[in-house]
């Protein structure tokens, strides 16, 4: 799991820097909040995950680790996507927002509970 979430925060990376070279380009903020939340929970949060698992390996061979993983980019997808709609309008950016923020904070109680049992011991 460590692999794959350090994986997906050079994604998550890589999209952020190349929306805010976009941003400095056309002189449009519109989307910041695409570009904080995309790279502070995309990049930042994902690496120090991955950094996590990697430090204490008995987190990886918990089911939690796999569904604390889809569960967090999942919501951050939705989040991102809320955000995106909330700035035009949009009528669906409440549901997308909510479920988004719901589905993130469920992943970090996993991952917080995952992480106390295990330095526990
Ligand atoms: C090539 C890389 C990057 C470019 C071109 C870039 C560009 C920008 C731009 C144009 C803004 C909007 C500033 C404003 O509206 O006042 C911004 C804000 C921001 N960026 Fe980036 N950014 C880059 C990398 C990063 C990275 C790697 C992070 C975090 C890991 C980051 C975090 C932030 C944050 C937190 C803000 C909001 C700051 C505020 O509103 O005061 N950026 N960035
Ligand atoms: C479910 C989780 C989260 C939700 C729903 C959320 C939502 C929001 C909202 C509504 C704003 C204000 C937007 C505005 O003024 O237009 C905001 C700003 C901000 N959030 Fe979050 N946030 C979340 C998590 C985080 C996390 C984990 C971080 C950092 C690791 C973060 C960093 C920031 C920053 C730096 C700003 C200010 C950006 C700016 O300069 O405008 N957020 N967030």
């Amino acid at each position: 799991m460590s692999k794959f979430f350090i994986r997906i925060a050079v994604l998550w990376m890589l999209a952020g820097i190349l929306l805010g070279i976009c941003m400095g380009i056309s002189h449009q903020h519109l989307d910041k909040q695409l570009h904080v939340h995309g790279l502070l929970l995309g990049w930042v949060s994902c690496a120090l995950f991955g950094l996590v698992h990697f430090a204490w390996p008995q987190l990886q061979a918990m089911l939690t680790a796999r569904v604390h993983f889809w569960l967090h980019n999942l919501g951050l997808v939705a989040l991102l996507a809320g955000l995106f709609m909330e700035r035009r309008e949009l009528a669906l950016a409440g549901p997308f927002l909510g479920s988004g923020s719901i589905t993130l904070a469920i992943a970090t109680a996993l991952f917080g509970w995952s992480v106390w049992r295990v330095t526990a011991k």
